[in-house]
This record gives C-alpha cells, sequence and structure tokens, in this order.
C-alpha cells in the first residue's frame, strides 16, 4: 500500500475506526441510521451503486475518502488521462479510454496522439464489419460468412467472448460467434467438427502474436481451412488483431486485413480495441459503438467527479474497506443476469492480472493485502451452488450484486423473480437468523424439542454480511460499456492506494518459460531432467500412462 507518513496515518486511522466495538454490525448501523441507503450510495444517471449493505458509516467513509485524497489519487488519476507512463516496468502509458474516444478528444499517451490513431484504426473496423455484413467481403468459394470464430486467450478472448455474450444471447446478432481459446485440441477439433469453413470468418487476436496457445490454433484452424478450400482461401477467410504487425505479416495475413493497437493497450483493457471486432461483428457495429460510447461516459465521470461521488472511486474503496480494513481475502461477484455469465471470469483477470501483486512500484514487498480472490457465477445458478459459504461459511465473502431493472425479454413474471432473488440475498446476507427466531420457527411448525436442539445451530445465519449493489435500467450496450469501464477505473484506483502497478503482469511468465522446458520431454524416448522431483515422477507418470515410459 502507499506508504509516505501521511497515508500511514490514515490507514491507521481507518484500522482504528474498525477497532471500535460494534463497528462490524452494519444491523446496528441501520439500526441507528435509517437514511443509509441514500447516504451510502451514489448514482450516475440511471445507475445506482448502494454500498449501504457494508460496515461502512460517516466516520469510515470520510477516513476512506481522506486516504484517497492524501495518497494523491487525484494526482494520478490526472496522470493516467494524461497518457504519463503509469507502467512503468514496461515503459507503457495504459491508454484504453483513447480507444472509445472521439478523434477530437485529443487524448496522448506518452507523446503519441492515441485519440487520433485509435479513431483511424475504428474507421477501418467499421468498413471491414460494414463489408463482411453486406456480402461485399465473402469466403474463398463465394458464399457469405455466418460465423466469426475468435482465436485469442486472456484479455484477446474473455473480453470479446463476454461483450459478445452480453450483447446477443437477448436479441441475437447478426453472426453467430466462436471463441477458440484453450490449447486444449478438445476446442479446435470442435470447432472442425463444428463450422462450415467455407462461412467461417477467422480473427486471430493477439497482442503479442507470440502466445503459444493462440498461435498453435491459428496454425489447427488455417490448416483446417486450406485443407478444405485450397490455400489461397487463407487470404479470404483470416484477419488479425494485433500490435505485432511483422508477426502478422509472417503468418500470412495480408496487411488490409490487419487492426492494429499500441503497445499502451494492455491485454486486459483491450476488447475496446481491433481486439473487440468480434464484438462487432457478432453484435453489429452500432452496438459495439454504443458499448464505447458508455466507456466513455464513465471516463468522464470518473475523470470529473468528485471523489464521494465518484462510482469507481467509491467501488474500489469499498474494496479496499473490505479487504485491508476488515481482512477480506475473496470478493464474489454475482451478476442477476445470465447475459453476465462470463463477466465474473472476466473481471478475475481484470483484477486478479492487474492487482495480484506482492511488490509494489518501488520494488518493495507491499505491506498488507492486495488483490482478492475473485469468483461469481450468475444469480440465481450462484444460490444453488456456493451461496452457502458466504451465508453460512466462516469468513465474510462481500458480493457485488448487479442488476437490470428492465430485461430484454417479455417475461416479465420471471424478470421479477429473479430480481426478487437478487434483493433478497444482499437482504438475508445482512439480516441473518439468530437462533431464537430459529427455534421459534420450529416450534410453531411443532418440530420436537430435541430435534430443535439437535437441528437448530445449523440453520442459524450470522448475518452482518456485506454486499454492494449495482442497478441500472437495462443492460444495453451503452450500460455495458459503462459497467465494464466501472470496474476498469476501480481496479486502477485499488492499484495505485496498494502501491502496486496495475498495468504489468510478471507473474504469467514463469509458468510459460517452464513449459517450454518440460515440452521436450514429454516426447516419448526423450531424457528427463532439470526439473524439481515431484515434476520428474509426474512426467514420467504421464508418459507411463501413454504407453510412452
Ligand atoms: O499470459 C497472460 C497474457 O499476457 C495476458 O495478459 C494476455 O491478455 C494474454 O496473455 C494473451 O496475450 P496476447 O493477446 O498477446 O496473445
Amino acid at each position: 500500500m502507499a506508504s509516505d507518513s501521511i497515508t500511514r496515518s490514515a490507514w491507521r486511522h481507518l484500522a482504528g475506526l474498525a477497532a471500535r466495538p460494534g463497528a462490524h454490525d452494519i444491523r446496528a448501523l441501520f439500526a441507528a441510521d435509517p437514511d443509509r441507503p441514500r447516504r451510502f450510495s451514489a448514482v450516475l444517471g440511471d445507475m445506482t451503486l448502494d454500498f449501504s449493505k457494508t460496515a461502512i458509516d460517516g466516520h469510515s467513509l470520510v477516513g476512506l475518502l481522506d486516504l484517497a485524497h492524501e495518497a494523491g489519487l487525484d494526482g494520478f488519476r490526472q496522470r493516467l488521462f494524461a497518457g504519463a507512463m503509469v507502467n512503468p516496468t514496461e515503459g507503457r502509458a495504459a491508454m484504453h479510454m483513447a480507444l472509445r474516444s472521439h478523434a477530437g478528444d485529443g487524448m496522448m499517451a506518452l507523446d503519441e496522439h492515441a485519440s487520433a490513431s485509435a479513431a483511424g484504426e475504428r474507421e477501418r473496423m467499421a468498413a471491414f464489419v460494414a463489408a463482411v455484413h453486406d456480402g461485399r467481403l465473402c469466403g474463398a468459394s463465394g458464399l457469405t460468412f455466418d460465423t466469426v470464430l475468435n482465436i485469442g486467450i486472456g484479455g484477446s478472448d474473455l473480453g470479446p467472448l463476454m461483450a459478445t455474450e452480453a450483447l446477443t444471447l437477448a436479441r441475437g446478432g447478426r453472426m453467430r460467434a466462436r471463441f477458440l481459446s484453450n490449447v486444449d485440441g478438445t476446442g479446435a477439433a470442435a470447432v472442425m467438427r463444428e463450422l462450415d469453413p467455407a462461412r467461417t470468418l477467422v480473427l486471430v487476436a493477439s497482442k503479442t502474436f507470440t502466445t503459444d496457445e493462440t498461435m498453435t490454433n491459428a496454425r489447427a484452424i488455417r490448416g483446417w481451412i486450406a485443407g478444405a478450400l485450397g490455400e489461397a482461401a487463407v487470404a479470404m477467410h483470416f484477419a488479425a488483431l494485433s500490435t505485432n504487425l511483422p508477426a502478422v505479416a509472417g503468418f500470412g495475413i495480408a496487411a488490409e486485413r490487419v487492426f492494429g493497437f499500441r503497445d499502451w493497450v494492455g491485454g486486459r483493457f483491450s476488447l475496446w480495441s481491433p481486439v473487440g471486432l468480434s464484438i462487432a461483428l457478432a453484435a453489429g457495429w452500432e452496438q459495439f459503438q454504443a458499448m464505447l460510447d458508455g466507456g466513455r461516459h464513465m471516463d468522464a465521470h470518473f475523470r470529473e467527479a468528485d471523489f464521494a461521488d465518484n462510482l469507481p472511486v467509491l467501488l474500489a474503496l469499498v474494496g479496499i474497506w473490505h479487504v485491508n480494513i476488515m481482512g477480506y481475502g475473496q470478493q464474489c461477484v454475482l451478476a442477476y443476469d445470465d447475459r453476465l455469465r462470463r463477466f465474473p471470469a472476466f473481471l478475475q483477470q481484470l483484477e486478479m492480472e492487474s492487482n495480484g501483486k506482492s511488490v509494489g512500484l518501488d520494488g518493495a514487498p507491499v505491506e498488507g493485502r492486495t488483490c482478492p480472490v475473485i469468483f461469481g457465477e450468475p444469480g440465481t445458478n450462484a444460490q444453488h451452488s456456493f451461496m452457502q459459504l458466504v451465508h453460512q461459511g466462516t469468513s465474510p465473502v462481500p458480493v457485488d450484486f448487479i442488476l437490470a431493472a428492465v430485461p430484454d425479454h417479455d417475461r416479465a413474471e420471471a424478470h421479477r423473480i429473479l430480481a426478487a432473488n437478487a434483493l433478497a440475498q444482499a437482504a438475508a446476507l445482512l439480516r441473518g437468523k439468530a437462533l431464537d427466531e430459529v427455534v421459534a420457527e420450529m416450534r410453531a411448525a411443532r418440530v420436537a424439542e430435541a430435534d430443535i436442539a439437535r437441528i437448530a445451530p445449523h440453520r442459524v445465519f450470522v448475518g452482518n454480511r456485506p454486499s454492494t449493489t449495482i442497478l441500472f435500467e437495462r443492460l444495453d450496450a451503452f450500460t455495458l460499456g459503462r459497467l465494464i469501464a466501472l470496474y476498469e477505473h476501480k481496479v486502477a484506483v485499488q492499484g495505485f492506494l496498494w502501491g502496486v502497478n496495475s498495468f504489468d503482469q510478471w507473474g504469467v511468465e514463469l509458468g510459460k518459460v517452464l513449459a517450454k522446458g518440460i515440452l521436450p520431454d514429454l516426447q516419448p524416448g526423450a531424457a528427463v531432467g532439470g526439473h524439481d522431483a515431484s515434476t520428474v515422477a509426474l512426467i514420467g507418470r504421464f508418459r507411463a500412462l501413454r504407453g510412452d515410459a
């Protein structure tokens, strides 16, 4: 965490507030102040962030806002939007906001005109999408494309997949979209089995164009297209989304089919860039543009609003309160919306790859906890699986509930049931159920006293478990953009307050390197060595099971 003496005292002050008797008693806070929902929420248009169901009170909110001010969050925000080098370990700006800006917004990334370069590439993307949709660009056998296949992993998969589902699940799309990410050959085999090569447009999405999984899959799918339609078809069926233009050329994709972006776009922030081409092809250009507009709207809010009214800042501070002051190590995200079923997976990369770090910007170990473990599933499904632990497990797990008031289907009663469950889960976590309530209920149901004594403790809910609710009118493309940018900025604020670099990801490197060393040892007959004893034994067992010992 940021650690000069002023911010140290702000952290200490917060810890002191949390140590007051009764400071964790959210129910008591509501009893003392029924106006909490108004005082502990922030509004942006139709979007409400309600954090009243946390143990944050007036004093701790002031303490958290003071921490943000004293740590210099305002200066960080200005440097971020000025395109300064906020990613010093890679020598880069983090200017994904330029991807959703207008050409005239004039955003810079270091000394590059980021808004202008992003707008230029966006025009090329729009023209490509229009040409695919109206059939001017078609496959080698003259058939129009009906499927877009995105090959990519991590940020080159999770964002596009999540957003494509969010925008097409309710209303359908312009094209079918498939996403091939894992190097597990099952995925590529399924694509080859299920798709028609003549009608499939393949996007190879890779910022670096060196990622093993993506390149392995891209080569397999290239072979499939060439095998079915001839080598010349590759040029007509492939496009690439990358910062590494020489490597793309080496793969054989023509320059006019390459959509580029710059190193100031981190992979997990890249769905707004050409990496989002699958979203635009599947959902339509208007939807993609509306998503960008929503992101831009949240940028303006984050950039301009006072911290006390600023949704990303408040969401970040609520998280800081839970992680650093209350000591909770997990964060659950429950979107009561099937369209957001991949949102937790997207957030896992966004939050954990950004802030899952233990060394600060100064190279020294950070003093407190950083990113919690993020997990989630759509509600209500989660209620029938892991919510048992969230209600009755040994440690509180803060939950973000996400809900649209108006669905994009005409099953109004189903949506009311869905919403009732979202609200009820948050209410149950807060309220709990005391032993005397359980006993009274069982007595009223004429349960035998011996059974009451045996079973009642198992039916107690301690309550006082925190949650935050994000409620908006409908999950249209604009709101999807706002929601994603809300979490992006939350992550940047938290990373700043923790004193880590949110924009690098060195922690993914070691495993990649070791995999390269293990790969040859999995060949039949290869000598195995240079690994720890467990790994050597597992390699031996693996080869024995394959008959390759
Ligand atoms: O290994 C992690 C990572 O570098 C992510 O940060 C990134 O989103 C993913 O791999 C894919 O990288 P690329 O887009 O360069 O293929």
